[in-house]
């Protein structure tokens, strides 16, 4: 699945813009700046295709790439960021929670949470908009290069923890390290069997 060709398909404001429905999809969520853009590249081995940043509030459309002609990769913008104009925020959180509860092909959403600061309020907002729409998601720890071996079982637990609330939820979390590829091809092979 990624060992072809990755490309970007386009971006996405408005719901009237996704592509056709015609494969399968996976997202990949998140709160500002936890690594969703650079995940798709870790994943997709090529650095520069979604566009991350430390600014947080980079991406702000639903930008898609396509991944062996078979599968959708979708990179959501960040939620729980304040720092952008009011009106625009409240227009991508919208357009976020569209998308999240009315996709057919959505497959599984990936929430991506700092494993540094484990989940927070708004991660289970999303995840109880996902238990509502009845998708599947699945939780991906981020940056464990930044964890001391010690912490991570004090995350792993927190989150699992979080994880037992919500029926939507899968229960296996893939700690990940784009920057190391710790978990990265755990997580393209949970992809690939994805039907
Ligand atoms: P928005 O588009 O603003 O919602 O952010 P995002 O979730 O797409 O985050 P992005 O991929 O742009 O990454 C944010 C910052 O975190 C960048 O400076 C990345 O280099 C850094 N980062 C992402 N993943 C890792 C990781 O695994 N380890 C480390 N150390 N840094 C990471
Ligand atoms: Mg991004």
């Amino acid at each position: 699945l990624f060992a072809g060709e990755t490309e970007f398909v386009k971006g996405v404001v408005a719901m009237s813009g996704l592509p056709p429905a015609d494969r399968l999809e996976v997202c990949f969520a998140g709160r500002s700046n936890v690594g969703k853009s650079t995940l798709i590249n870790a994943l997709t081995g090529r650095k520069g295709l979604a566009r991350a940043s430390n600014t947080p509030g980079r991406t702000q459309e639903i930008n898609y790439f396509t991944a062996a002609d078979s599968h959708y990769l979708v990179d959501l913008p960040g939620y729980g960021y304040a720092n952008a104009p009011l009106p625009v925020v409240e227009q991508w959180q919208k357009l976020l929670k569209q998308y999240l509860s009315g996709r057919q092909t959505l497959r599984r959403a990936f929430v991506l949470v700092d494993a540094r600061h484990g989940v927070k309020k708004v991660d289970e907002e999303i995840m109880s908009l996902l238990d509502s729409a009845a998708v599947t998601f699945q939780c991906v720890l981020t940056k464990a290069d930044k964890v001391k071996a010690a912490d991570r079982e004090r995350v792993l637990d927190q989150t699992r923890t979080a994880l037992s609330r919500h029926p939507a939820a899968f229960p296996e979390i893939v700690l990940t390290s784009s920057e190391k590829g710790d978990g990265i091809p755990t997580l393209r092979a949970i992809i690939a069997t994805l039907e």
